[in-house]
């Protein structure tokens, strides 16, 4: 006997019909008109049944202080890491663990079942650290929470920087971050790259860098971090965060730079909504796009997730844990305007990212785990068009959050009664 058996579902890949059969957890069948015994059956109606959404980049110990003490006024990266600095002193653990938690809610409700988050190591109180890890514990049964250690401040720059960083990982953080266009000099940041690589390595820890958030071209860290992961047989562990500086680099430069991370097996999470915000802020017209070269890292063969990096903080004003609205964004301002292009951004937000923070069992597919999101849309495209209402949120199988559909019901002079007419077609929800 099943625990679950949906019907009628279409897949992100394009299959319609298809039924889903959940045991124990686990999808146990993915085929057309399955008849099993099951527990419970549900009728997608045709609507698109996707794993649940990834987000690659994320600051959970920041989320939802804005304002605190004070909004950015230049709506910089430098201000947004100063206010931050302003707030570190008055942060408490419970306040921390509490906006985590409230995060923790939006996101499941909107879909968003597993997140890379970086955590600030800077402060050797190891509040932060202590807090998100509370919080990873407590979240387990709904969210994969996977930490990094990301030193805000430079962990050369930061007296004792290294040793805040090595200790938030021997008590429990994941991933091994950095920020090399932060330290003082661009040899610093390179120094950075080389000894945070080499701290990985040693313990087998994947790597998440911060690196060359920036307008400038020559802020080339990318370039160390491929060549220290080469030399240290990290491919396929590390990821470059933001890279926007290739936003701006040399068009010859960037075809040996591209050969470098594709060796290198480089990963690349680009930021959309924060950085087409925080960058080009100093230039006047015309004004440079914030984002690395999308389009073409994923022509190169490079896994490229999109990140909500920020929410209601320091750096950003908005954002809702939606990540098709973080995928909208990066269609938009990487141009991704075709059919092909557009299901690649659904992707970035689903399986790329999925890749990168190496999950288990993440999938609609026969023995992946039974996590699932019912989506008020036929395909990827129309999901990205509508940020389409997340009709009901499966983790192992169980219902953890539901959302009515979207409807409006229209009553206009000289037109038939309608509902859903955002969908372009009759509904089929209902
Ligand atoms: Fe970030």
């Amino acid at each position: 006997m099943l625990d679950l058996l949906i019907h009628h579902a279409t897949l992100p890949d394009g299959r319609t019909d298809m039924s889903v059969a959940v045991h124990n957890g686990r999808i146990t069948e993915v085929t057309q008109g399955l008849q099993a015994p099951a527990a419970e059956v549900l009728d997608a109606g045709g609507l698109l049944l996707s794993p649940p959404f990834v987000d690659v980049h994320f600051h959970m110990d920041a989320t939802l202080s804005y304002g605190m003490p004070r909004v950015n006024q230049s709506g910089t990266l430098l201000e947004g890491i100063a206010l931050w600095g302003e707030l570190k002193p008055s942060l408490t653990a419970d306040a921390i663990i509490d906006r985590a938690l409230t995060y923790c809610d939006w996101a499941v409700a909107q879909g968003l079942l597993a997140i890379r988050s970086h955590v600030d190591t800077s402060d050797p109180r190891m509040l932060a650290v202590e807090a998100l890890l509370e919080v990873k514990k407590r979240v387990a049964p709904y969210i994969d929470l996977q930490l990094v250690a990301f030193p805000q401040d430079g962990v050369l720059r930061t007296k004792g920087g290294m040793d805040s960083l090595t200790r938030a990982l021997d008590l429990g953080v994941d991933v091994v971050g950095g920020i090399p266009h932060f330290e003082r000099t661009m040899a610093d940041g390179a120094t950075s790259v080389k000894l945070l690589c080499e701290l990985a390595a040693e313990r087998g820890k994947l790597v998440d860098m911060h690196c060359d958030e920036s307008d400038d071209p020559h802020s080339r860290h990318i370039e160390s971090l491929a060549f220290e992961t080469q030399r240290l047989g990290l491919h396929g562990r590390v990821t470059g965060s933001h890279l926007t500086s290739m936003h701006s680099m040399d068009n010859y430069y960037v075809t040996k730079l591209m050969g470098l991370m594709v060796e290198a097996q480089v990963h690349v999470a680009s930021n959309p909504c924060v950085n087409i915000t925080l960058q080009g802020r100093h230039d006047t017209y015309p004004k440079r796009r914030g984002l690395t070269r999308v389009p073409e890292l994923m022509a190169a063969g490079l896994t490229v997730a999109f990140g909500q990096d920020d929410m209601m903080d320091p750096w950003y004003s908005l954002g809702c844990a939606d990540m098709l609205d973080v995928a909208s964004m990066g269609l938009h301002v990487a141009q991704m305007t075709s059919q092909a292009a557009m299901r690649q951004c659904f992707e970035a937000v689903t399986t790329h990212p999925a890749r990168i923070l190496q999950l288990e069992g993440y999938g609609i597919a026969a023995g992946c785990h039974a996590d699932f999101v019912l989506l008020q849309a036929r395909d990827p495209v129309e999901a990205l068009r509508l940020k389409a209402t997340r009709l009901k949120v499966f983790k192992r199988g169980k219902l953890l959050s539901e959302t009515a559909p979207r409807t409006a019901s229209l009553a206009l002079p000289g037109r038939p009664a309608q509902t859903s007419f955002m969908h372009g077609k009759a509904p089929r929800l209902g």
